[in-house]
């Protein structure tokens, strides 16, 4: 389903960089650019985050971790 009509990225891109780090709005518009123009999207977004935060709360954790470290 696509979420980001501005970027063209569809829910399962959101999911990926959620399971790869993502925690917050900011976080997924770094990783595939969903939500970094109009911002239309982010809610969807953030639900999309909420949802997968709430399936692996540890694995989200430690990939934000490593995700803030990056430089
Ligand atoms: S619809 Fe996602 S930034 Fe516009």
């Amino acid at each position: 389903m696509l979420v980001c009509h501005c970027q063209g990225v569809n829910d399962r891109a959101i999911r990926s960089a959620v399971r790869e780090g993502a925690a917050t709005c900011a976080d997924v518009a770094r990783h595939c650019r969903a939500g970094n123009r109009c911002g239309g999207c982010r809610p969807a977004v953030q639900g999309i985050i909420d949802s997968e935060l709430v399936q692996s709360p540890l694995a989200a954790h430690s990939s934000a971790e490593s995700l803030s470290e990056r430089p």
